[in-house]
């Protein structure tokens, strides 16, 4: 990753969308995306849950693992607009942290035999355009809005902790380091400067997530 200093050299209207085409089409295709640091589940001994409970958590780790679409989508959008090296650098390491995040949901998913959710093209093209729009505005509304939508992802996953089967211990330990993850990228996104968003606009977000959450359980 370049320094946040460092001038980066200027891509080309196609170049950027060659690039920009690249990383959806990587996000959203099976076993493309490489972690960094193996999943946290990676060592524990495969547990035996019975076919209500191992729906019912892939139903969940597909919530989840949509929600990391939508967060590799959001990053690229805001680092395509974002005006100041520094932000655009703070938005490729988070986005790197989110591929993670990514990675372990679909070898969750896999160990479960279950599926990435169909509307994935779908969640990544509207929270590019969210993003991008947000960073268009200001980059210290694009890092509320970061800051705003980590908030989000964190009470989902506190959610899923209360719900995940007790003995699914291998969901339950990423979905523990994700939201140790998510909650850093909020303050991160806070200290960098991001406007904190008021209640009326939270409350627009966690309506849309909400429909985003019902959808990717079952689809
Ligand atoms: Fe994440
Ligand atoms: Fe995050």
């Amino acid at each position: 990753m370049a320094h946040p200093t460092q001038k980066r050299p200027t891509l080309s209207p196609f170049d950027k969308f060659i690039t920009l085409t690249d990383k959806a089409l990587r996000t959203l295709s099976k076993g493309n995306t490489q972690s960094e640091r193996a999943s946290p589940a990676s060592k524990m001994d495969a547990v035996d849950l019975d076919a209500e409970e191992r729906k019912h958590s892939a139903g969940l780790m597909r919530v989840n693992h949509s929600g990391e679409v939508c967060a590799q989508a959001l990053y690229q959008g805001q680092a395509l607009t974002a005006k100041l090296p520094k932000v655009r650098a703070e938005m490729e390491k988070a986005a790197e942290e989110e591929a993670d995040h990514l990675a372990w949901c679909e070898q969750r998913l896999n160990q479960l035999d279950s599926h990435t959710s169909a509307l994935n093209p779908l969640w990544y093209g509207l929270s590019f355009a969210l993003g991008a729009g947000a960073g268009l505005v200001s980059d210290r509304v694009s890092l509320g809005f970061v800051a705003a939508t980590e908030d989000q992802v964190c009470k989902h996953l506190r959610g899923h902790l209360d719900s995940l089967p007790p003995q699914d211990t291998q969901s339950r330990t990423i979905v523990e380091q994700m939201l140790i993850d998510e909650s850093h990228h909020a303050h991160a996104a806070l200290e960098a400067g991001g406007v904190r968003f008021p209640g009326p606009v939270k409350a627009m977000m966690s309506i849309v997530s909400n429909a985003m959450t019902v959808s990717s359980y079952r689809l």
